[in-house]
């Protein structure tokens, strides 16, 4: 039952320190199972196949002359360039999109770095390389310890490999290839999506890497029922510049492929989707504004560039309707900050360094009047239903206010514009709240709708005290934007736990790095109605049903009528607390107790056979979509 008052107020740390206790937390904990995919000591001579020489002269070889543990190792001679090296194929045992970790203990024979990289290759069939860690070793074993890393869907011929400076001989032992360690997440802890679902959408932001940990899901299940891709839709990841200039000059060709493993996330649990970003100066190769999309082409007369973004902006909805006509894009940022804060429109130029002001549509059409064209050629191809916002950051700089104001109110007119996108990156110092309210205020009297899309709140203070004044910031935005909740559908995050976030290291969320919600969590729904049943999920999909979304909440009796594969402590849904609970059993289960509908539950690995280790390590491999479904083994 709703409470009649629906403003929240903030009680400062004895509200939150009460409220904390009414609300007990699961605390988030490494689940105890095995998660090898891959690991050798390189003892016995073994496992030593498994790896491949990058430049093709290399000698792999098991050798006793010096081991970190044990009497062998790998060492990888007769390397000629600095890239060679001994690689291992990922894609044959991991999956994408889920988080894995690699670590190992390496030496050279003489001082030297060495390196821990990655590649892929992406589907125009380019080679991109990444770095993952870097170690020196003067003669000595060094650990590379445990590094995360995953990849997209897309990618195919995914290697680790090891590569150091000279033509040194690198030797390699304990070579671990592990599913990452997966956080519980707080699992009774009430959700936002559910606490704000009488208001508007609550939402997060991810790019591909951060979807990839199976924690984020989980955390994305629970509490928000709207996604935004951090950077997968934007121009520079889907503009295919081959295609492109194969189609002619006025056709710019869009590939869909980076966007890939979120929008198949989104598909498969049923999560809404805002469209980020169709025009915008950053984020968007200077080669699109030119001739024949060449770095030295000339840059196209704006009747020409008109044409391009016309079909641009078609090609990205055809795209999107061919191939993910099941995700729901609510909404799409159609044009993303063109507006300087004293209210003038940006500088003509190319993109320059972070920072820079300048706008190539600016250059080419000498002032915002592209605004107009982009949101009729985005009215004309977006499918009905999914509304057209602007977006912009600083939103509330008074002069720019009210050039988006100006701006939306033409567009309104034209009936071409749905809303206006606050993007809220925001600090605890500034802005102010009622500068803040103020723009709200002024959007608001547009009448159009408001979303605000990319809200984080930083914070130089990283004590108690400082997240606590965090707390308190971010409650006031919220009542401000309670106020306006009429006009107003979403409210966006931009990320979910601090460390993920693009400001990091002044932590804007409002989950921790081990997934744990901060006091500013609390204040956000402090004196929001808490619903009887706090633990509704999102019960994990199989690949094999991926269109199915089953939502239990522990209010359904219905689980209690069937065996639910998975369920070991029996609370109607399968989750990393199942993990635990099977492992506890397997543990100490003299003390660890299963009812009798948990051992049924639980049993999922070569069913009869009683519960083992092997149980926990089939719900664990369920979760992370290693397995498709439950039971296995049988
Ligand atoms: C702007 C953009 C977002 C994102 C953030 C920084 O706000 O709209 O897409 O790039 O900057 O991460």
């Amino acid at each position: 039952m709703k409470k009649n008052k629906l403003k929240k107020v903030f009680c400062g740390v004895l509200g939150t320190a009460m409220l904390c206790s009414m609300l007990p937390s699961v605390y988030a904990v490494d689940v105890p199972v095995d998660r090898t995919v891959f690991v050798s000591d390189f003892e016995d001579g073994k496992d030593v196949s498994e790896f491949t020489g990058r430049g093709g002269v290399e000698k792999i070889e098991i050798v006793t002359n010096s081991a970190h543990s044990g009497t062998s190792s790998m060492r990888v001679s007769g390397r000629e360039k600095n890239w060679n090296g001994p690689q291992f194929l990922l894609d044959n045992k991991c999956k994408a999109g889920v988080e894995y970790t690699v670590s190992a203990w390496v030496r050279t024979e003489w001082y030297n770095q060495i390196n821990l990289s990655m590649e892929y290759t992406d589907t125009a069939g380019e080679r991109h390389y990444t770095n993952l860690k870097s170690v020196v070793s003067q003669g000595e074993w060094v650990e590379i310890p445990e590094t995360k890393l995953s990849f997209s869907e897309d990618v195919k011929n995914v290697y680790v490999y090891f590569e150091c400076n000279d033509k040194a001989d690198i030797y390699v032992d304990d070579f671990a290839l592990l599913v990452a360690p997966v956080h519980q997440i707080e699992s009774d802890i009430p959700s936002l999506k559910e606490l704000y679902s009488p208001y508007f959408k609550i939402g997060t932001a991810v790019t591909t890497s951060e979807l990839a940990p199976q924690s984020t899901k989980d955390l994305i299940d629970k509490h928000f029922n709207s996604i935004t891709l951090g950077n997968e839709l934007k121009p520079d990841a889907i503009l295919d510049r081959n295609a492109s200039i194969a189609a002619g000059n006025d056709n710019p060709q869009v590939n869909l492929a980076s966007a890939k493993s979120i929008l198949n996330y989104c598909r498969d649990n049923k999560i809404p989707v805002r469209g980020h970003v169709l025009v915008w100066h950053s984020q968007t190769p200077d080669w699109f504004f030119k001739e024949n999309y060449a770095d030295d082409g000339e840059w196209l007369s704006k009747d020409a560039m008109l044409v391009r973004m016309e079909n641009y902006i078609k090609n990205v909805f055809e795209a999107i309707e061919k191939e993910y006509s099941d995700v729901d894009f609510y909404a799409w940022d159609v044009v993303n900050e063109i507006w300087l804060d004293d209210g003038n429109p940006r500088q003509p130029g190319e993109q320059g360094s972070s920072g820079s002001n300048n706008s190539a549509w600016v250059k080419i059409f000498g002032d915002n009047s592209f605004v107009d064209y982009a949101f009729e050629y985005a009215r004309k191809y977006a499918p009905e239903g999914c509304k057209l916002y602007y977006n912009d950051f600083n939103e509330y700089m008074p002069q720019k206010t009210d050039a988006i104001v100006a701006m939306a109110n033409r567009l309104k007119e034209k009936g071409l514009i749905d809303g206006i996108g606050m993007q809220s990156h925001l600090d605890v110092n500034f802005p102010g709240v009622s500068a803040y309210k103020k723009a709200l205020a002024k959007f608001a009297e547009t009448g159009l709708d408001i979303q605000v899309t990319e809200l984080d709140a930083t914070t130089s203070d990283k004590s108690e005290a400082g997240f606590e004044t965090q707390a308190k910031y971010y409650s006031d935005i919220m009542d401000a934007i309670m106020e306006y909740k009429d006009s107003i559908s979403a409210v966006v995050f931009w990320g979910t736990t601090d460390d993920k976030s693009w400001r990091a290291s002044k932590s804007p969320l409002l989950f921790n790095e081990d997934y744990t919600a901060k006091p500013a969590f609390y204040s956000i729904i402090d004196g929001l109605d808490v619903p009887d049943t706090t633990t509704s999920t999102v019960a994990p999909t199989t690949e094999a049903s991926t269109t199915e979304t089953t939502v239990v909440s522990s209010e359904e009796p219905t689980k209690s009528e069937g065996v639910l594969y998975g369920d070991a402590n029996d609370d109607g849904v399968v989750d990393v607390a199942d993990v635990v609970a099977v492992a506890s059993y397997v543990g100490d289960n003299e003390n660890n107790k299963l009812g009798e509908k948990g051992l049924k539950n639980a049993d999922v690995h070569a069913v009869g056979n009683g519960i083992t280790a092997d149980d926990a390590l089939a719900v664990q491999q369920y979760l992370a979509k290693i397995v498709t479904s439950l039971p296995v083994g049988e």
